[in-house]
């Protein structure tokens, strides 16, 4: 959660609670992961930081640092949603290399990924679905296919890298931010 603090909280009003509740989720998932991956390797005669990794998240969530409706799309829609089209080639590899609790971890990492990347869909479709009503000065649905052009837009911004494609887990789905608004102002 304290990823999205930084961004100014009086822009942020028209978020409902849910926001950040499931930040909250997802902050807690991603401190689970770190324990479960430094204790397996520990297991395995190592520590976490003895191979040297990228920092492409990182890169990512620094030059994401003023703009919500970029982080949710870097990070959540094109980082997490990679990771779940690699993941369970990876968790085959530990299979077949006789490496079963390796597998077993992976296999939980994914299963809590898959709802980091469906937050992170979700409240891109919030977002920016606000933004361009406050662009076109009104409440009208956004079409999905709008929604899309600007996640694409950002996507070509503020990613860095090769993209070999965007995530088959990005789909706007049937969440609609306006249903989602509707919802809460019949509560
Ligand atoms: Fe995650």
């Amino acid at each position: 959660m304290l990823q999205y603090t930084k961004f100014n909280t009086n822009s942020l009003e028209y978020l409902p609670d849910e926001f950040a509740l499931d930040w909250l989720k997802v902050a807690s998932d991603e401190a689970k992961h770190f324990g479960m991956l430094s204790d397996r390797l520990k297991e395995l005669g190592s520590f976490y930081g003895d191979v040297v990794a990228h920092d492409g998240l990182w890169g990512s969530a620094s030059r994401t640092t003023n703009d919500l409706l970029a982080r949710l799309a870097i990070l959540h829609c094109v980082h997490e949603a990679r990771g779940l089209d690699v993941t369970p080639n990876n968790i085959e590899k530990f299979k077949q290399n006789d490496d079963p609790i390796s597998a077993e971890v992976l296999t939980t990492i994914y299963e809590d990924e898959i709802t980091h990347v469906t937050a992170g869909v979700k409240w891109f479709q919030f977002v920016c679905e606000h933004q361009i009503q406050q662009e076109k000065q009104n409440n009208d649905p956004v079409p999905k296919d709008e929604i899309m052009e600007r996640f694409y837009h950002i996507v070509r911004n503020y990613f860095n890298g090769p993209l070999k494609a965007v995530s088959t887990h990005i789909e706007i789905n049937s969440c609609s931010p306006s249903t989602m608004k509707q919802e809460r102002k019949q509560e």
